[in-house]
């Protein structure tokens, strides 16, 4: 890699590396109230000109009431499955989820990205895959252009981390919503596998739900919005996000060639299919290109979200789509592949949409 990456001399990966290094977050220069933003966090123009492209019609994510998943299940799978086949995001409501829990959850976030440098700094690390890890964009040294959040993670299943391993100023709420966002992923998934035509407990059996990362968001205040992106443009990995976020706006969803914004409906809890859920139900769930606009808002915008992937692969490695999906009239539209080619796809380059899918797509 060219350690000078123009003609002016600017050199970004030591620039970078300074930052990162530092362990201060875009949090922290956002408190020391910066009015521009370093050069590596600016995105090429392409990215920038297509920030002001909002949806011109004023449809929204379909909204699913799960008050009522006894008596009227059928229609609930139906609208369901019509959600993940069109939109692949969709918020729940009626989930079971005490609203207190919900806020505490976001609150806690807020309040270890608010702590001091020296506090958080113990936990500014680089090592992915278990344990806990806060850093500065997961995929720093992998994009072209960094992005302004910082995140809180933690691997949460199938090992969760020791319990003395998270930080303790959320150690308890990250605890509760890692069950309570479980229970609704799981029953999510129940309606999402009968709107397969499979048997509700399927998904779960087949490990959808054991592999869990938690992620705490912060995107602080950005003095140049317009510069920059909060998240770029990707699409979710796994089978399915939960993502519970606090009233301040910026996630936006693609649909029909427009970006859509996400409006928070109090209590509600966004649902969306990733690519992995895309591949097994053979492209009958979509998923779908996802973004954040830098927040322009004095106040944080804090999301909190939980990405499930299954826990095990097939016996010979491989996953793919379902066979019980696949028949003459449907033959599979996917090859199957390893858990490696998974791992290495993601780890080759900075977040992006559906590079597996492309990879593994079949050409007839
Ligand atoms: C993600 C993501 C959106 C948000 O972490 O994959 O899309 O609102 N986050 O934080
Ligand atoms: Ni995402």
């Amino acid at each position: 890699m060219a350690a000078i990456d123009d003609n002016s001399g600017y050199n970004r990966m030591k620039e970078v590396k300074k930052f990162d290094e530092s362990k201060i977050g875009v949090k922290g220069l956002s408190d020391s109230g910066i009015t521009s933003i370093p050069q590596f966090f600016v995105h090429d123009p392409e990215t920038l000109s297509d920030l002001k492209s909002s949806s011109s019609h004023t449809a929204t994510i379909p909204t699913i009431d799960l008050s009522k998943i006894n008596s009227h299940r059928p229609t609930i799978v139906d609208q369901i499955t019509v959600a993940a086949k069109t939109w692949g995001f969709f918020q729940v409501i009626n989930h079971g989820v005490p609203i207190l829990i919900l806020e505490e959850t976001v609150n806690a976030i807020k309040a270890f990205h608010d702590q001091p440098h020296e506090v958080k700094a113990k936990y500014y690390k680089r090592e992915e895959g278990k344990g806990v890890m806060y850093s500065s964009n997961n995929d720093l040294y992998r994009t072209k252009a960094a992005s302004w959040h910082d995140s809180l993670q933690a691997w949460m299943g199938p090992e969760p981390p020791e319990v003395e391993e998270l930080p303790e100023i959320c150690r308890k709420e990250v605890v509760a919503w890692d069950l309570h966002a479980t229970n609704v992923a799981e029953t999510v998934m129940e309606l999402l596998s009968e709107g397969l035509g499979l048997e509700a407990g399927k998904f779960k059996e087949l490990t959808f739900s054991d592999a869990r990362v938690l992620v705490g968001h912060c995107y602080p205040y950005c003095p140049q919005p317009d510069r920059t992106m909060g998240i770029t443009s990707h699409t979710d990995p796994g089978i399915v996000t939960v993502l519970l976020q606090n009233h301040v706006p910026g996630l936006q969803v693609r649909h029909e060639d427009e970006w859509v914004d996400v409006k928070a409906v109090p209590g509600g809890l966004i649902i969306n299919v990733g690519d992995m859920l895309q591949i097994i139900s053979n492209g009958e769930y979509k998923s779908v290109q996802h973004r954040v606009l830098a927040n322009s808002c004095k106040e944080v915008r804090i999301s909190v979200v939980i990405f499930f992937n299954l826990s095990k692969w097939n016996e010979d490695g491989y996953c793919g789509p379902l066979p019980a999906l696949l028949s003459p009239e449907k033959p599979p539209i996917y090859r199957n592949f390893t858990q490696r080619e998974f791992v290495e796809n993601f780890y080759s380059k900075g977040i992006d949409s559906k590079s597996l899918i492309e990879k593994i797509t079949i050409h007839s």
